[in-house]
């Protein structure tokens, strides 16, 4: 096929669309290549599921430490600092900082958080219902996994616009929409670390039912981590949950409107929920990819990788890799075997949140089908500018007015 070779670094090329078809040539004819596009050191770029989950699970010759696993180069200074988030850790580190975080993080406090999650979605349907439309990234789909990461850390409500804020500035982005420069984030920086730590007295002093509260205390063991580990996991927290989770809905919905016989389908039997969330995962699939850097030489399908190379893996492509999915462009929820990897494929990493995700998506979309059955789209998607997060920003829908429920 002729055509302009996209550049998979460059924000711009995410504008319209995921190039699917471009990832779906590739996989056929270079599924390890080495490129050079601009803006990024020469990377190689992993598209098919099997090299995908070795490059994700193989963390002694693919490590997420030595340059991190963000997509930029950072300079001296900021590697050190992000090299100190979990996500960029390896093993050993890596293993016993997640053994304590594993500690806080169990699957009660999770399942605990259900009944709130029912009265937070119902809250926020509330907020529109009457007007009959809304923009459903920023009214419905943002609002959830902002309160409920507030809520899981132990911030209180009037400030989890803040945190969201914060971190965004200091993750930045390429979009044009939210570009920041390098003094609001030195600025978010501060502002943010000096939240958390003044949060973690009050949590050692009055400790609550919280993620925060059981951190700050983890010491059974000898072990605890200190203040600026524990900013860094509150910084990991408020941007892993966030704009993951949000993206999530949001394509999930524009994925409905684009396949309606599948949004009846589920209408109609409400056992079929837990697929549909898988299979929403995998089409949608909002972290497109993650970095990494060889150790060693190792070879990947063909291509001969030397230790020190970027290697670049690619779960939206992987997830829609014919030699796994059936169809992969079709969004079928009641697809079956679905192993998709958009919380990873399985190495040390695996998202720590995914069962909280999956509960978030779940409660959404029943209330969504329990009370705007008839919701349409209204506008055209606009996208997110970036080569990381497959994301909308703004989708206008349209729905039967309806008056709030009682909560
Ligand atoms: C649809 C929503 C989400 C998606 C698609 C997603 C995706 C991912 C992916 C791809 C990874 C890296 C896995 C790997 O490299 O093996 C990850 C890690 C992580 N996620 Fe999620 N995530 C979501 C929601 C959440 C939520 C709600 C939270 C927190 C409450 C969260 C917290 C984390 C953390 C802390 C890590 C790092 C784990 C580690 O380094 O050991 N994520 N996530």
């Amino acid at each position: 096929m002729a055509h302009d070779v996209p550049n998979l670094m460059d924000p711009v090329t995410y504008k319209d669309h995921v190039p699917h078809e471009y990832f779906a040539e590739l996989r056929g004819t270079t599924p390890v290549a080495l490129r050079h596009d601009e803006g990024s050191v020469p990377y190689w770029a992993v598209m098919g599921y099997d090299a995908c989950v070795r490059v994700n699970r193989e963390w002694e010759e693919f490590s997420s430490h030595e340059k991190t696993v963000f997509l930029s180069d950072a300079d001296e200074a900021l590697l050190a600092q992000q090299q100190q988030m979990m996500i960029n850790m390896d093993p050993p580190s890596h293993t016993q900082y997640r053994r304590l975080v594993n500690k806080a993080f169990t699957p009660r406090m999770v399942r605990d958080l259900e009944a709130r999650l029912h009265v937070v979605t119902d809250e926020l349907l509330n907020r529109v219902c009457e007007q009959g439309s809304a923009d459903f990234v920023v009214d419905i789909a943002a609002e959830l996994p902002l309160t409920v990461i507030a809520e899981l850390m132990g911030v209180p409500f009037e400030d989890r616009h803040k945190m969201f804020d914060w971190s965004n500035k200091m993750i930045g982005s390429e979009d044009p929409e939210y570009v920041v420069n390098p003094i609001m984030t030195a600025i978010a920086t501060m502002e943010l670390f000096g939240y958390a730590s003044e949060l973690f007295s009050k949590k050692r002093t009055d400790p609550q039912e919280d993620l925060m509260s059981a951190l700050v205390n983890v010491d059974a063991d000898g072990e605890s981590l200190d203040d600026l580990e524990l900013a860094l996991f509150f910084l990991l927290l408020s941007i892993a949950g966030n704009e993951t989770t949000r993206n999530l809905i949001a394509g999930a919905m524009h994925a409905f409107f684009e396949f309606p016989e599948q949004w009846e389908l589920l209408r109609a039997d409400r056992s079929l929920m837990p697929g549909a969330v898988e299979e929403m995962l995998r089409f949608v699939t909002p972290v497109m990819c993650f970095r990494r850097t060889a150790m060693c030489d190792v070879s990947l399908e063909g291509a001969e990788i030397q230790q020190g190379d970027k290697v670049v893996f690619f779960h939206i492509s992987a997830n829609r890799d014919e030699q796994i999915f059936e169809n992969p462009d079709v969004f079928d929820i009641r697809r079956t075997p679905n192993p998709h990897i958009a919380f990873g494929g399985g190495g040390p990493h695996f998202c720590l949140g995914a069962n909280l995700a999956r509960m978030e998506i779940a409660v959404m979309f029943e209330h969504l089908l329990d009370r705007m059955p008839e919701i349409r789209q209204a506008g055209p998607a606009a996208r997110l500018q970036s080569p990381f997060i497959n994301g909308i920003k703004h989708l206008e829908v349209r729905f039967p007015a309806h008056q709030p429920v009682t909560l």
